[in-house]
């Protein structure tokens, strides 16, 4: 059975937790490692099934024994990287955030237009092979829930553990987009552009974003310099409209609420590992009877697939010569969303989001 051989690219926090991605026995495996950092490359190498190890990525994108690379670099270098990536023959798996800008997608789209044999995905997409989203997904697209009018996407997740240190990198908007907003933003904006298909035609953004802040003299967030809380009204072509937050590291309850609302009916939704969310919940008056609550039970995201899902996913769709689950396009209107709220943030100003 034909495997994918890939280079993988970055031998940090997350290029460890995807090694079992290549020595699975599924239909991916790593030949060869490039990190500037030796001593992380020799840690990591073994877990990856002890491909070649190099320095300069570029060797990895010389290499004929590559088919596609893993991007698992800081975000400031996914563009170059995607970019010469492509130019050099190879599928691109990216971690997120893709791009730092909606610009940035588009010379990946570019580049693509002269290799449209070539499958990029972005590791946006750990969350979409979960049963409860390929069934969101499915209701939405049959109109089970009638015309879809309005969504409400709400996560809230604590503060990091006192004394926790991240690389300096996530700390400098110009090296990682933002905060928050382009640490699960990504995440977000990728499920639901998963889950309401055609009807994620985004147009209009207004929102707020707001820094990380200490909470306690003991619990300051290694990330001060960037977002750590961002609210969004999302105005949709079809006239479906989406409120986004996310807000992280304050005197609060986690909460994650993913609402669907349409004409003949609602679902209640999650994308992340949650063990105390049974499955989805869809909601319906039947003529004049109280509301009626419906637990549906599917598999629900568990962290080991979703963590490898997108090198799966990358794989099959080269195999299987289609599109992968997230897109290029898809990042487009992600990066679209991002833009906007960033610039809407700026200037206290609805920003509609260029096509
Ligand atoms: N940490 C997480 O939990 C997590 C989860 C999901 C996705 N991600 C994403 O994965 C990416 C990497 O994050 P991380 O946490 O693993 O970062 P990290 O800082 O732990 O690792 C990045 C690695 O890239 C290497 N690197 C830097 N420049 C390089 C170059 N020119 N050539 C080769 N290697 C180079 C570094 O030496 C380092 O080993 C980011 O886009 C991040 O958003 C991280």
């Amino acid at each position: 059975m034909k495997k994918i051989r890939y280079g993988v690219i970055g031998a940090g926090v997350i290029a460890n937790y995807m090694a079992r991605a290549f020595t699975e026995g599924r239909d991916s495996v790593a030949t060869v490692l490039a990190d500037v950092n030796a001593a992380a490359a020799a840690k990591l190498a073994p877990q990856l099934g002890a491909p070649k190890i190099v320095s300069d990525y570029r060797e990895v994108l010389a290499d004929p024994e590559v088919d596609a690379v893993y991007l698992a670099t800081p975000p400031f270098l996914h563009r170059p990287m995607t970019l010469e990536a492509i130019r050099a023959g190879k599928h691109v798996c990216c971690e997120k955030p893709f791009m730092l800008t909606q610009a940035e997608v588009r010379e990946v789209i570019a580049a693509l237009r002269s290799a449209p044999h070539l499958k990029v995905n972005c590791a946006s997409s750990r969350y979409l092979s979960a049963g409860t989203a390929l069934r969101a997904r499915q209701m939405v697209a049959d109109r089970a829930l009638g015309t879809l009018y309005r969504v409400s996407y709400e996560q809230v997740t604590g503060a990091s553990k006192p004394g926790t240190t991240l690389p300096p990198w996530r700390n400098d908007p110009a090296k990682n987009g933002g905060g928050i907003s382009f640490d699960w933003g990504p995440y977000d904006l990728d499920w639901l552009a998963f889950v309401l298909g055609d009807l994620f035609r985004p147009r209009t953004v207004f929102g707020t974003v707001g820094n990380y802040f200490p909470l306690t003299a003991e619990r300051v967030p290694p990330c001060l310099g960037v977002d750590g809380r961002l609210c969004a009204e999302i105005i949709c072509d079809s006239g479906l409209t989406i409120h986004w937050e996310r807000r992280s590291s304050e005197h609060g309850p986690n909460r994650h609420n993913i609402e669907l609302r349409g004409t003949q009916g609602g679902l209640d939704a999650f994308f992340m590992p949650m063990p105390e969310k049974p499955g989805l919940v869809h909601y319906a008056y039947h003529g004049t009877d109280d509301l009626k609550t419906t637990v549906l039970p599917d598999a629900p995201p568990n962290w080991d697939d979703s963590m490898v899902n997108p090198i799966r996913e990358l794989s099959r769709a080269i195999l299987d010569n289609r599109a992968p689950s997230n897109t290029p396009a898809d990042n487009l209107r992600i990066h679209g969303i991002l833009d906007a709220l960033l610039e809407s943030a700026r200037t206290q100003q609805a920003v509609r989001i260029a096509d």
